[in-house]
């Protein structure tokens, strides 16, 4: 038989990981706390459909739409990402710095298909984004992991490892980071941007929360505080308008946006033209203030249950993160519980599923199994309050 690539194996551990979160989504005998989904109410169905037609009937809107189109994006969702996304982020890119991409995930993806060779270290937070993780080690680099304070990434210990590792490239969410739903500090960001020169290193800033923001003040990108190439900000629109639209963006740089086009000329010449324009139209009809506001209010009562609901039911010395947006609340167990051998009992028992938490650590036998990473935004109020009644008195059983 044929050999697979080298890289594949490295990916076993995480690729299981993956598809138990992939699985508990679509798993209707489960109610899931493990994946990323948004809220079912978070579609604008009805509008979707109204702009499907005025793209369709718009004989020069349809051609483009259906047509090959340029790799780095529709020009009317460039723009409309500009206008309503960068510009009131501090953001000033230029039209030739931002490029249209299949999904925030391919936003990554196109970063590391440019710099990254294996054997390259990338420094990521810990824990990080467990998806990252699997697109890194199929790119057979070896991730480092920094440890994270309250308030972000510890900028001691990122320094520390920068001069010890050398790393190509530092992976970060500052805002609302997945699974921790933390924040990183406006001086943390400043710090960043600094040592993004300082050290000729990129900074990967992945940002696809910042938008749906509960409580609390905005934070700038760390790509805000510096005019240095070396921070490229990947963004998302799955969270914000849908993830089955598979639409996110880049900004960078004009040269290495250069690049990175020719990166994505090389994977699937163009992402999808029909969404990109059902978007294009989204942003440009006015709709978007409104169904963020909507947004922001769903998820804000969800987290407000869930929260409340931890404290009321798990055992006594459970620990929780208080997020000001974003998806999910990270949750540290009393010692003695183990989240990830538990896991498969909860399923059984109690038909519920969350993230483990030693999968969004990147050691191997790290002991992050007493955290789990618990997502609100899929889930109404009503369940949330009986499925943490349930897994409460779960891990009160195991105790
Ligand atoms: C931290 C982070 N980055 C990027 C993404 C990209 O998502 P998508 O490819 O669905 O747009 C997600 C989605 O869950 C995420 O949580």
């Amino acid at each position: 038989m044929v050999q697979y690539a080298k890289r594949r194996e490295s990916m076993d551990y995480i690729i299981e990981c993956m598809h138990n979160i992939m699985e508990s989504l679509t798993n209707k005998e489960l109610t899931s706390f493990g994946g990323g989904a948004p809220a079912k109410e978070a579609y604008p169905i009805e509008l979707i459909r109204e702009l499907t037609q005025s793209v369709l009937n718009d004989e020069e809107k349809a051609m483009q739409a259906l047509s090959y189109g340029a790799t780095i994006g529709l020009t009317t969702l460039r723009k409309a990402v500009q206008e309503n996304l960068l510009i009131p982020n501090g953001i000033k890119a230029n039209m030739d710095e931002i490029m249209i991409t299949a999904g925030g995930i391919q936003a990554l993806y196109l970063v590391c298909k440019l710099y990254l060779d294996p054997g390259d270290v990338v420094l990521v937070e810990s824990p990080t984004f467990v998806h990252a993780k699997m697109l890194f080690d199929s790119f057979e680099v070896k991730c480092q992991s920094c440890a994270m304070d309250e308030d972000g990434l510890n900028m001691e210990d990122l320094e520390a490892k920068i001069n010890r590792y050398h790393p190509k490239l530092i992976y970060t969410m500052p805002t609302f980071q997945n699974p921790t739903g933390i924040s990183m500090s406006a001086q943390k960001r400043k710090h960043m941007a600094l040592l993004a020169e300082k050290y000729d290193v990129i900074i990967l800033e992945d940002d696809p929360y910042s938008e749906i923001r509960y409580s609390g003040e905005r934070l700038d990108p760390i790509k805000t505080y510096t005019d240095s190439k070396n921070v490229i900000y990947a963004n998302s629109l799955s969270k914000i308008f849908s993830p089955g639209a598979r639409l996110g963006y880049i900004v960078a740089d004009s040269e290495i946006m250069k690049d990175l086009v020719d990166m994505k000329l090389a994977i699937d010449t163009c992402t999808n033209g029909l969404t990109q324009a059902i978007c294009a139209e989204f942003f440009n009809g006015g709709h978007y203030p409104s169904h963020l506001g909507n947004l922001c209010n769903i998820y804000r009562s969800r987290r407000d249950v869930m929260k409340k609901a931890i404290e009321n039911h798990f055992p006594v010395g459970t620990k929780q993160t208080s997020p000001d947006g974003g998806y999910y609340i990270w949750v540290e167990l009393p010692r003695g519980l183990d989240g990830r051998e538990l896991l498969p009992v909860a399923i059984e028992e109690v038909k519920i599923t969350y993230g483990s938490g030693s999968d969004f650590f990147v050691e191997e036998n790290h002991e992050g199994s007493q955290y789990l990473r618990l997502s609100f935004a899929g889930i109404n109020e009503h369940v949330i309050e009986e499925s943490m009644k349930s897994l409460g008195e779960f891990f009160k059983s195991k105790q």
